[in-house]
């Protein structure tokens, strides 16, 4: 079954479209998510979490989509992480609550619309790492006459933080006795042991890394201080860190999606892949020129994929090597390649790296089998404020 071009947007837009548009119907380079591996994904991380005790907050930077996030509460989380402020307001009009907002608040337009965020949607949580934004926050929220939850952001991943040990403890005192701000806990993303490579290599980093927030969180309760909350964590590392006491929540990301980038870093069972989650995102391409038997062009290049890495997109199926083009173009190597390839061929590439392939696109389709289930706009696409 295939449909005209006039069908399919009046179908997009009547939002009565289930079963009614195949994949093969989707005008290219479309982004895709089949739907089955995402639930699995999905229930995969929320069941292994619940089962080590600890709570599930996903980081919606790499979906940006209001029902997705929605998919998460569904099968158990407390709540959605958003790394700016501009993405937790998309996911706070839709409605969301347990938003945490991962990265600090300087700048005035941001602490007004934390205030503004947190006039709405109460239970949010933002983070600090110095005295003087601390002192800065205090007083916006104490003029808006409001309580604001501040968690402390910890060094422990070699970008933002504040150093673990005495200086942390010294601001959680800070933030503890500020007359409008709730000292929370600790926030810690160890960036950098998501992604080392190799199952041992990964743990003995992340339990270094994370072991000095666990030991921050410990101090500060010695120095009288509550520190019930300590958040951290990620794909790579979701069976490491909830096996470490002292953490109370992950909040991985990439999981529900995969990559590439993800793929090859080595997993418990298995030291060459990392098999754990399996790959529900990828671009459909399709082959609109074959100038010679050597190559053929699809119509997906830069602005289809993201090119942050050091490899380019895969093909799901076979093996075809794929070279950049150009901003809309991508070349395939016909020399190497493991099937014919025809002008007119719809081809389905894994991406090097989610989260900004997906800020990419407008829209996300969700495929059960052969047929669109549904659509979802990425609302929070381009938040990046
Ligand atoms: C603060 C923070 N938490 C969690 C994550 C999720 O990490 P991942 O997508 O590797 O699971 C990220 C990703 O960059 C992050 O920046």
């Amino acid at each position: 079954m295939s449909i005209t071009w006039v069908e399919f947007e009046k179908l997009i837009s009547s939002g009565n479209l289930k079963w009614k548009i195949s994949k093969d119907d989707l005008p290219t380079p479309a982004l895709i998510l089949d739907l089955d591996i995402f639930d699995a994904n999905l229930a995969k991380m929320a069941c292994h979490l619940m089962a080590a005790g600890k709570a599930f907050r996903p980081h919606a930077k790499t979906h940006k989509t209001v029902e997705i996030a929605q998919a998460c509460m569904d099968v158990g989380a407390i709540g959605t992480c958003t790394a700016k402020i501009s993405e937790a307001e998309v996911f706070s009009r839709a409605g969301l609550k347990g938003l945490l907002v991962t990265t600090p608040l300087v700048g005035a337009w941001r602490i007004e619309r934390a205030v503004l965020l947190a006039k709405s949607q109460p239970d949010t949580i933002f983070c600090a790492d110095n005295a003087s934004n601390v002192e800065l926050l205090n007083q916006a929220a104490s003029a808006a006459g409001i309580k604001l939850n501040i968690a402390i952001d910890l060094l422990v991943g070699g970008r933002t933080g504040s150093t673990p040990g005495e200086k942390s403890v010294k601001l959680a005192q800070q933030i503890h006795t500020a007359s409008n701000l709730h000292f929370f806990g600790i926030q810690a993303f160890a960036g950098p042991c998501a992604h080392t490579l190799g199952f041992l290599e990964r743990k003995k980093a992340s339990e270094q890394s994370m072991g000095q927030a666990v030991e921050t969180r410990w101090q500060i309760e010695k120095a009288g201080i509550p520190c019930p909350w300590l958040s951290g964590g990620s794909t790579g590392t979701y069976n490491i860190d909830s096996a470490i006491d002292g953490i109370t929540e992950i909040q991985p990301g990439s999981f529900m999606f995969m990559d590439i980038d993800y793929s090859i870093i080595g997993g418990q069972a298995d030291p060459q892949q990392f098999t754990d989650f399996g790959f529900a995102l990828s671009v459909i391409a399709t082959v609109f020129s074959k100038p010679s038997a050597k190559w053929a062009i699809v119509d997906a290049g830069f602005k289809a994929f993201s090119t942050d890495r050091p490899f380019p997109p895969q093909l799901r199926c076979g093996k075809v090597p794929f070279r950049w083009a150009g901003d809309e173009h991508g070349n395939l190597d016909l020399t190497q390649a493991t099937q014919s390839i025809e002008l007119g061929d719809r081809l389905e590439f894994l991406v090097p790296h989610c989260d900004p392939t997906v800020n990419l696109y407008d829209r996300i389709y969700g495929i059960r089998g052969s047929m669109v289930e549904s659509v979802w706009n990425i609302a929070a696409r381009g938040m990046i404020q």
